[in-house]
């Protein structure tokens, strides 16, 4: 085992860490209880071991679903009825945490004794996963840099949440009027409501960019080296013009099209290596340091803002990276004083780190995971 420091140094300045979990018919996974590092959790063992399904199981207890599929009951062990998993964080709000799947039922999460919401959930334990499907952030299209945005707004501002179902709400019926063809004098009516939500989520959504791109850049400058790397956010509007006015003049392709074409809805944060986007001219590790910057960036400024460490997730850490990278990264998520879960296919990768990183190896074998002295 490597060093492992005492827990209660951790909890004092909102440290949030996963103390333990037990999970019963997750995936592959035997029955397990475990208790983790506050620090590095290295994971490592062959394909089809369970690693993978370990860090899903975490997730699920920060977000309520999979980061697998739709469907949470995909979940549940073959041929068992439901699964359960159950945590003790520690952290500004030390708690328990348990959640219960069955196969034709909802999920069921509860805090403490108390039965809970998702997004009661999420605000808990506020997490930040890596997998090879984190180079969507930068090839896929601008819903999962949406996403990567509201994240970040949505731990840092208290109102972000209600304001963002205001908004949905209101795009909802206004579609629904224009499927519908309802007069444009009743359309413009709703639009009063949707421009309102529109506008304070904006200056939300633009405020925490300007917070988290200096950090980002610094990230990079330790990563790799881009020049002429820019980041842009495109509220989802031509941001010269009100939104009003431009919901009036789209009106008449919007009732073409029975859909809103401008609006939050259409943000973006535009990535772009000399005006090229990076997926098209960085190479598969670069865009996984940059994938890596992004995200730590986000862990960063969330414990700036509200002290909150987040909990981050990697799977198959070093797949890509040379062992410079990996142990530039490793020093990096050292500097963090995060909780991190890593994977590797192989043990040796987590032994060839140069720097003695404080935390916990487990071995998985066939779902079953043992701590390794
Ligand atoms: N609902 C389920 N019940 C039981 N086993 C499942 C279920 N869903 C997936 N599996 C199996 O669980 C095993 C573990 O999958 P997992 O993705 O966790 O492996 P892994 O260790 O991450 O592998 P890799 O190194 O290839 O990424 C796989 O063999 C998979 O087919
Ligand atoms: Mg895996």
């Amino acid at each position: 085992m490597l060093v492992c420091t005492s827990l209660c140094l951790c909890v004092c300045n909102g440290f949030m860490q996963l103390v333990r979990l037990k999970a019963n018919c997750f995936r592959n996974l035997a029955e397990l209880d475990l208790e983790f590092s506050p620090h590095f959790n290295f994971i490592f063992g062959p394909n089809g071991s369970g690693k993978s399904s370990l860090l899903e199981a975490i997730y699920f207890l920060s977000l309520g679903r999979s980061f697998r599929s739709n469907l949470a009951s995909r979940a549940i062990k073959y041929e068992a009825e439901s699964f359960n998993l159950f945590s003790i964080i520690l952290g500004q709000w030390s708690t328990t945490l348990g959640l219960e799947k069955i196969r034709q039922g909802k999920t069921k999460i509860k805090i403490g004794n108390n039965i809970n919401s998702v997004s009661e959930l999420a605000k808990l334990l506020p997490l930040q996963l890596i997998n090879p499907n984190s180079y969507q952030l930068l090839s896929g299209g601008p819903k999962a840099r949406r996403q990567f945005i509201d994240w970040g707004v949505f731990h840092v501002e208290p109102q972000f949440f209600q304001v963002w179902q205001r908004f949905q709400q209101a795009l909802k019926q206004r579609n629904a009027a224009l499927q519908q063809q309802i007069p444009t004098n009743q359309i413009k009516i709703w639009d009063l409501e949707l421009v309102e939500a529109a506008n304070v989520l904006t200056v939300m959504r633009d405020k925490y960019i300007q917070k988290l791109t200096p950090l980002i850049n610094k990230l990079i400058s330790k990563l790799l080296t881009l020049e002429s790397l820019s980041i842009d956010f495109y509220q989802g509007w031509d941001k010269k013009l009100s939104l009003s006015s431009i919901l009036t003049s789209s009106i008449v392709r919007d009732y073409k099209l029975a859909y809103t074409q401008f609006g939050p809805h259409r943000a973006d944060l535009l990535i772009k290596l000399n005006g090229n986007p990076v997926h098209e001219v960085l190479s598969r590790g670069e865009q996984k340091l940059l994938t890596c910057a992004l995200q730590l960036a986000q862990g960063i400024l969330l414990k700036k803002i509200t002290a909150k460490s987040c909990i981050y997730l990697f799977d198959d850490l070093f797949a890509e990276l040379d062992s410079g990278k990996q142990n530039m990264l490793m020093h990096l998520l050292q500097s963090l004083e995060a909780q991190v879960f890593i994977t590797a296919i192989d043990e040796i990768l987590i032994k060839r780190l140069e720097t003695r990183m404080l935390g916990k190896i487990f071995q998985v074998e066939q779902g079953k995971i043992m701590e390794k002295n």
